[in-house]
């Protein structure tokens, strides 16, 4: 029996989530859609996460109202006053996500600049190291839990890191994924209490959408047993793997 299925995607990733479903779920067919509303028709769903939908499901009544409920619950929340950047909205849609919530974890953030996440992190967590050649925001940078290593991750070494004991590692980098991805792994090998990595991925190409299964086996390669991806509500052109050793 034929089905439909709705995804809800951001108006910016539309283009990028039809690639993702021509690529990964082949057998789905397009049938109507309405802005950042699309429908499919299959029997099933693949068992696969998509990077590039907030949300998806089966859905045989594509009502007007079914639409703008579904719609209205992805919407983000507001960054509040005195963040540096909208990344704040990123690390805490994330980390709501996945409650990741322990007061006491040390966290170390790479492309920390200007500091919008590093400002939830030090709200909400025990000590935060940022990574960035660029200027980090005053109200970071003189925070008391944040330290600034202002460097770019390629020449990060181990001797640049007194403490050693970081649990969770978030990276918001401004480079190609393949480029991110190692580096970022590169540093992980350095700590060796690391428990979970947030990585943002960001597409820029089309062409980079068929990576994406590659993206996510580097990091089971470097030992980490769980591998999700998801799309925030904050999100741009850009998805969120999260990756856990437990
Ligand atoms: C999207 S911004 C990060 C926003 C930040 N997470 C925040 O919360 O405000 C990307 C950052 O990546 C940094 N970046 C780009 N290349 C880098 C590199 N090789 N090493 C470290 N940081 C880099 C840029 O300087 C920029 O500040």
């Amino acid at each position: 029996m034929e089905n439909y299925f709705y995804f809800i995607c951001l108006e910016s990733n539309i283009a990028l989530l039809r690639e993702e479903i021509k690529l990964f779920a082949p057998e789905l067919k397009p049938s109507f859609s309405k802005k950042n509303f699309l429908t499919y028709k299959a029997s099933q769903l693949p068992d696969y996460d998509f990077a590039f939908a907030l949300e998806w499901g089966l859905n045989n009544d594509v009502s007007q109202e079914s639409i703008e409920n579904k719609l209205k619950c992805t919407q983000s929340e507001k960054i509040p006053e005195g963040a540096p950047s909208r990344a704040y909205l990123k690390i805490a849609e994330a980390c709501q996500k996945y409650e990741i919530n322990d007061p006491s974890l040390h966290w170390i953030e790479f492309g920390s600049a200007p500091g919008g996440a590093s400002y939830y992190l030090c709200q909400n967590f025990h000590q935060v190291t940022g990574v960035d050649p660029a200027e980090m925001s005053p109200i970071v940078l003189n925070h008391e839990k944040f330290l600034h290593i202002k460097k770019p991750i390629q020449n990060l070494r181990p001797s640049d890191f007194d403490f050693k004991g970081y649990q969770f590692i978030t990276s918001d980098l401004n480079l190609n994924p393949k480029q991110a991805i190692k580096e970022v792994l590169r540093c992980s090998q350095f700590f060796r209490s690391i428990q979970g990595i947030f990585m943002t991925v960001k597409i820029v190409k089309k062409d980079h959408v068929k990576h994406i299964p590659k993206f996510c086996q580097s990091f089971r390669n470097a030992g980490f047993k769980h591998i999700q991806k998801c799309q925030l509500p904050s999100h741009k052109q850009e998805f969120l793997i999260y990756a856990s050793k437990q």
